[in-house]
């Protein structure tokens, strides 16, 4: 197995200053926008996502979307816009300010779909929400019989609005499947036409699970693409999304380094491997940032008491009162926060097989998440059973997640695979310590404790098994009992690490730069 193509941002951009005149004003190394007749014009980007915090949430694609466009457009030169669906989830009152622009018939397949185009600011950041209510005015994102034709619709009518926006962005910035089809209809429907020339696409996976896989009758019945262009999506005997915008998008990246390259073996692509490796110029990971406006122990009105690093005492209320409100009782033994989606790449099979004796230890468990049926019930079988020990908010309830990432003295992770994951790093600059597996993005922002050194943020296992788990969880025990003060430190430097978007919007922005360039030369 070769990384050959595998690189770090940092690795592969183009170090130096270019030429000025093409490319205008130079960040660090990084040139960020075009000269065009003497004026500095901004780059224009267009995130493309099924959703975005502060109007839809189910994971961590939200947050991101959420808050790295508002961090690039706080940087010199840089004009950010989001589209996303117009679901049911978004509020009277956010509907009330929205402004409606125009609508337009998008084609799915043979159909013509009405798409209502409304448009909304949030600080620097402008808003265009599609609406369709036949496909988005639904209980719920995603999960429906018609997924595929809701997210072609959606694909489509992003390039199809560009025209009626008076605004062309440089770059689409795509992620996931669910926008997956933009870089395939652009390449095979949009691209020669005048008014879209010279748009670029950079494909984000924040999660190589889920690839969107349908059968081949969607090619003609709702893309409307000849058939003759069957092998970019065909994969497996099916039609794969992702695999179309591997194979179509200018530019691939994924949302940590470590996940870069695992997603080059097939453990972990689920199949996408090949596909990966023929693309010459690599995937490039680029670590996400976390809103720490947004997740800050000195401010978070969500959470009891307020607390930092150089005064921890609000922390012990905030965990006081977290075992009060769950009705736990208090050993002095650490408490053990869970907030994830109840599914198995999660590891939560391996908190499933190590859960009793975690409890014999004394620990204390808070989780709150939602997921396959399987997990949640086993979850609530535990309350039931443990009900001082256990306790369990089976939802997606953002105020609880932040009571736990303050109250807990542990934040567990050990996912079989993680992308990137967010918590981990909200969890440290809430003082919790995390335990995570070394795979993705746990292995890129948890240092693992090293005792003679005195370093490190977390605990850390590598090998995917429940004995590994349990023996790292009665490690980090033995420190929080027998050596307070290490725990202690342990608790302030990762409080003390930098998890905001700075470096990873400048990694952005120097990809965003890349992508300019190399449709130059
Ligand atoms: C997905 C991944 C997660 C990542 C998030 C944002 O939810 O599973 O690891 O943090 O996307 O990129």
């Amino acid at each position: 197995m070769s990384f050959r193509n595998t690189i770090g941002i940092t690795d592969a951009l183009p170090q130096g200053t270019g030429s000025q005149n093409d490319w205008g004003i130079s960040c660090g190394s990084l040139h960020l926008c075009r000269l065009e007749k003497g004026q500095v014009s901004p780059m224009k980007i267009l995130f493309a996502s099924s959703e975005a915090l502060p109007f839809a949430a189910s994971g961590g694609l939200a947050d991101v979307v959420g808050s790295l466009p508002a961090a690039l457009s706080q940087k010199k030169g840089m004009d950010c816009r989001v589209v996303l669906p117009l679901y049911r989830s978004i509020t009277p009152e956010v509907r009330n300010r929205m402004t409606f622009l125009k609508d337009i018939n998008v084609e799915v397949g043979w159909r013509k779909q009405y798409c209502g185009i409304y448009t909304i600011a949030v600080g620097s950041v402008t808003y265009y929400l599609l609406d369709n209510p036949y496909y988005f005015m639904r209980d719920g994102m995603y999960g429906f019989y018609d997924d595929c034709e809701r997210f072609i619709f959606f694909s489509r009518a992003v390039l199809e609005i560009l025209p009626e926006l008076g605004w062309k962005p440089d770059i689409i910035h795509c992620n996931d499947w669910q926008t997956a089809m933009i870089p395939v209809f652009y390449r095979v429907l949009y691209q020669y036409h005048q008014e879209y020339e010279n748009i670029r696409i950079l494909y984000t996976i924040h999660n190589i699970q889920y690839q969107g896989v349908y059968g081949k009758e969607v090619i003609t019945e709702l893309m409307g693409i000849p058939t003759y262009h069957t092998n970019l999506l065909e994969f497996d005997g099916m039609v794969n999304l992702m695999k179309g915008a591997i194979e179509t998008a200018d530019r691939i990246t994924t949302v940590s380094p470590t996940y870069a390259k695992e997603i080059l073996d097939p453990w972990y692509s689920y199949g996408m491997d090949r596909a990966l490796v023929r693309r010459q110029d690599g995937i490039v990971g680029i670590l996400n940032g976390i809103d720490v406006v947004s997740y800050n122990p000195e401010t978070d009105p969500n959470i009891p008491k307020h607390y930092s690093a150089a005064k921890i005492q609000g922390k012990k209320d905030c965990r006081k009162a977290l075992l009060e409100e769950c009705h736990l009782t208090d050993t002095n033994a650490p408490v053990i926060g869970i907030v994830t989606r109840f599914v198995a790449h999660k590891g939560i099979q391996l908190v499933q097989q190590t859960f009793h004796e975690m409890l014999q230890m004394g620990c204390r468990f808070v989780i709150l998440g939602s997921g396959e049926r399987l997990y949640e019930d086993f979850f609530r079988e535990m309350q039931a059973e443990y009900p001082e020990q256990v306790h369990v908010t089976v939802g997606f309830v953002p105020a609880m997640a932040r009571r736990i990432y303050a109250g807990a003295d542990i934040f567990l992770m050990p996912s079989q695979n993680e992308p990137c994951g967010l918590a981990q790093m909200v969890a440290m600059r809430y003082g919790t310590i995390p335990v995570v597996r070394e795979t993705g993005g746990l292995k890129d922002t948890v240092v693992p404790y090293n005792e003679y050194e005195k370093t490190g943020t977390g605990f850390t296992f590598a090998h995917y098994n429940a004995d590994d788990l349990l023996y790292t969880i009665n490690y980090a025990k033995k420190i929080y009992f027998d050596h307070r003060e290490d725990w202690n430190d342990i608790v302030k430097r990762g409080m003390q690490q930098d998890f905001s978007w700075g470096s990873s919007a400048l990694q952005y922005q120097g990809m965003y730069d890349w992508i300019m360039r190399g449709m130059q030369n």
